[in-house]
């Protein structure tokens, strides 16, 4: 009988240990079904080039746990009546599989399944992307944060250990309020800081901690489809607010007295997607809104950090005197996404259960990122950095604009303030959404439509031009050819 058996000569096992393991997973996977003959120890011994005595040393062993019986004059089999309880039912053949229920999920387990768009599909690789989010990878400061990795790898080693602090680590805690304080007038101590894994896992950490199924959750519209997908997958009902030049028309709001509405997604400092800036009047009437229903304001600070000309706008967090804002910050646009490195500002009433969630959920973030981030911050690189991509992407603002107003013309409106990394654009063309994607990709260029970010199906022809990652060249050329296919098919 030739039968494949894998032994080490030089494992710190001994070969008739591994022998026994090997011919024991064979019975219990079924490659050896119950009374077939397996080899004399003899045969064994030669076909594997091992010692008789270690073959006999492994039939002993297998023979007392009943896995195998000789039969004198005929040979030695395996046993019909196998010793593990496991093995009582039939065995199987390594290629077949046993039924099982079918599996009952939980109901967040359901509608994840049922959820399109999670994860999201995959942009396809395009010489040129318009995708939204997207900073400059290529600029940044690769060397110094090698330097600062290298530097915490070498000394203490501590951050080999989980870490003390549940909140995060306390250095960068203090380091993020006093840079939130400082740049965007947030109102907050280090110890209403927690280090977060991006948006994402605040959202996450909210909706664990807020919503029940059906409880109602006001959101801009159009908004923010990761946080939309969120909210969604965790059973809440979402209420469409929609948005103007102003921003979230807050008097909808209150419009919706009946509905009982327990939190509302805005983006203040710059509208996800359209650009606009929630005014002061609107920021005012939100927040006594916010004081009155009980309601709690999430408010995503993606990217405010980016404002050409004017001075960035203030949170609406430090307008706040009710303790009725949860605000959330994140590093990646202003340093990079796969950092995964956010944070969130709650009232001090909040900190101990989010605290609690969060260390249920995943302990921590690692430590030697959040260190490095700390002397990143202490030492005034994040600032500059800041600094020297807010000129880059003004420049690469203007491009798009330029190359928007020369080739587009009236055929394109331009909407929102001068901030961010993307621009979101109605382009006035005869095609559909989808034929502009495909006749932009055929010509390598990626455009995504403003389409899946509305709540309520919208009118085409509206599109988000992220412009972070290309260069002025790239912008007026990819502007050029997709305004050549749109208006002057061949
Ligand atoms: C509105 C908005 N919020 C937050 C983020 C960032 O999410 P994260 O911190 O999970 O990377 C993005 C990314 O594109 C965004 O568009």
């Amino acid at each position: 009988m030739d039968f494949a058996l894998t032994l080490l000569r030089n494992s710190p096992s001994p070969l008739h240990q591994q022998l026994y393991e090997e011919l024991r997973q064979a019975i219990l996977g079924g490659r050896l079904l119950p009374g077939r003959r397996i080899p004399s120890t003899r045969q064994l011994a030669k076909s594997l080039g091992i010692s008789r005595t270690t073959v006999t040393q492994t039939y002993d062993q297998l023979l007392s746990e009943g896995y195998i019986e000789t039969v004198l004059g005929s040979g030695t089999f395996v046993c019909t009546q196998l010793p593990d309880d496991l093995l009582r039912s039939t065995p199987i053949s390594s290629t077949e599989k046993m039924t099982r229920p079918p599996v009952k999920l939980s109901k967040y387990g359901d509608s994840l399944i049922q959820t399109k768009n999670v994860p999201r599909i995959p942009e396809p690789e395009m010489p040129i992307n318009f995708r939204y989010g997207r900073p400059a990878l290529e600029q940044f400061p690769i060397k110094l944060w090698r330097k600062l990795l290298s530097h915490y790898c070498c000394s203490d080693l501590q951050w080999l250990d989980y870490s003390r602090d549940i909140l995060g680590y306390k250095p960068l805690r203090e380091a993020i309020s006093r840079y939130l304080c400082r740049s965007r007038a947030v109102n907050c101590e280090p110890d209403q800081v927690l280090i977060v894994n991006g948006t994402q896992q605040a959202l996450d950490l909210i909706m664990r901690l807020f919503i029940e199924p059906d409880d109602v959750i006001a959101m801009e519209d159009p908004g923010y489809l990761s946080a939309r997908l969120i909210f969604q997958t965790h059973g809440a009902k979402l209420l469409p607010i929609s948005v103007d030049d102003s921003g979230l028309i807050v008097k909808d709001l209150a419009n919706n007295s009946n509905e009982q509405i327990r939190l509302v997604y805005v983006t203040p400092s710059h509208q996800f997607p359209t650009g606009a800036i929630l005014s002061l009047p609107r920021r005012l009437e939100l927040l006594t809104w916010a004081r009155q229903t009980g309601a709690f304001i999430i408010e995503d600070d993606y990217d405010s950090e980016y404002r050409y000309g004017d001075k960035p706008i203030p949170a609406l967090q430090g307008l706040d005197r009710s303790d009725s804002v949860l605000y959330i910050g994140t590093f990646s646009k202003v340093l990079f996404p796969s950092l995964r490195i956010g944070y969130l500002v709650l009232p001090k009433s909040l900190i101990s259960v989010f605290a609690r969630g969060k260390w249920l959920s995943d302990r921590h973030l690692p430590l030697l990122e959040q260190q490095v981030l700390t002397d990143f911050i202490e030492e005034g690189h994040l600032e500059r950095h800041i600094r020297k991509m807010r000129s880059l992407y003004d420049q690469r603002r203007q491009a798009l604009v330029k190359a928007l107003n020369v080739y587009f013309g009236d055929k394109a409106t331009i909407l929102g303030e001068k901030a961010g990394i993307h621009l979101m654009v109605r382009l006035h063309s005869p095609f559909s959404d989808q034929e502009i994607i495909q006749r932009a990709a055929s010509h390598g260029i990626g455009m995504m439509s403003a389409g899946p970010h509305y709540l309520i199906p919208h009118s085409q022809g509206e599109f988000i031009f992220g412009y972070g990652e290309l260069t002025q060249q790239q912008l007026m050329e990819s502007i050029c050819t997709i305004a050549q296919i749109l208006f002057s098919p061949e």
